[in-house]
């Protein structure tokens, strides 16, 4: 059985947010590394990763009443993750580098934009990473222009910004 036939997508619970802030370390760490420098990857995803910082994470990311989070998982185990919040913006999506280009990313985009038309939303739209442009245009996401996101360190990164729209879908 293939690792693509055993992926299942379920809501984000709080207890997993040790596991997500993991992934999202490797996801930026690996995957992201040849995009940034080195001082913005430690910006965006912050090293080690502490007890406080999981907690922020579960209240900020999961528990947060306006965001809707999907978690991928393979065996029990999460291996990628993405979430939207209730006013359109594609918060951000990032798979384990071990589980990439195996269509994680896509199914994980695909449910979060079912979310958002039961939300009500027409579009998505998202700073993409600068190495995730490939990602979101194939998936059906617009480049509106470059420009920079701002962490939540106050510090800007390059990104690209790019909207989907959700009619017709
Ligand atoms: C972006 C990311 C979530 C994609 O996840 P993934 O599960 O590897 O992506 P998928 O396998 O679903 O990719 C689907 C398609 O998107 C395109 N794609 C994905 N990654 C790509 C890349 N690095 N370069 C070019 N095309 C890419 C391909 O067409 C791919 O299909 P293919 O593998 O059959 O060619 C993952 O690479 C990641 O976590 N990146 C680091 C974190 C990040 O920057 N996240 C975005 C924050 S806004």
């Amino acid at each position: 059985m293939t690792v693509e036939s055993q992926i299942t997508l379920e809501p984000a619970h709080p207890e997993e947010a040790r596991a997500l802030l993991e992934i999202h370390g490797a996801a930026v760490h690996q995957t992201a590394s040849s995009a940034y420098p080195q001082a913005i990857l430690e910006q965006w995803s912050r090293r080690p990763i502490t007890q406080a910082r999981v907690e922020r994470i579960r209240q900020r990311w999961i528990e947060n009443p306006n965001h809707r989070m999907v978690v991928a998982k393979h065996k029990g185990q999460c291996v990628g993750f993405g979430f939207i919040d209730k006013g359109g913006e594609l918060q951000g999506v990032y798979v384990h580098p071990d589980y990439g280009r195996r269509g994680i990313g896509a199914s994980l985009l695909a449910r979060l934009e079912q979310e958002a038309i039961v939300l009500g939303l027409s579009a998505l739209t998202a700073d993409a990473s600068l190495n995730a442009e490939a990602f979101y245009s194939k998936q059906g996401f617009e480049v509106i222009e470059h420009g920079v996101h701002r962490l939540a360190s106050g510090q800007e990164m390059a990104c690209v910004k790019m909207r989907k729209s959700l009619s017709g879908l």
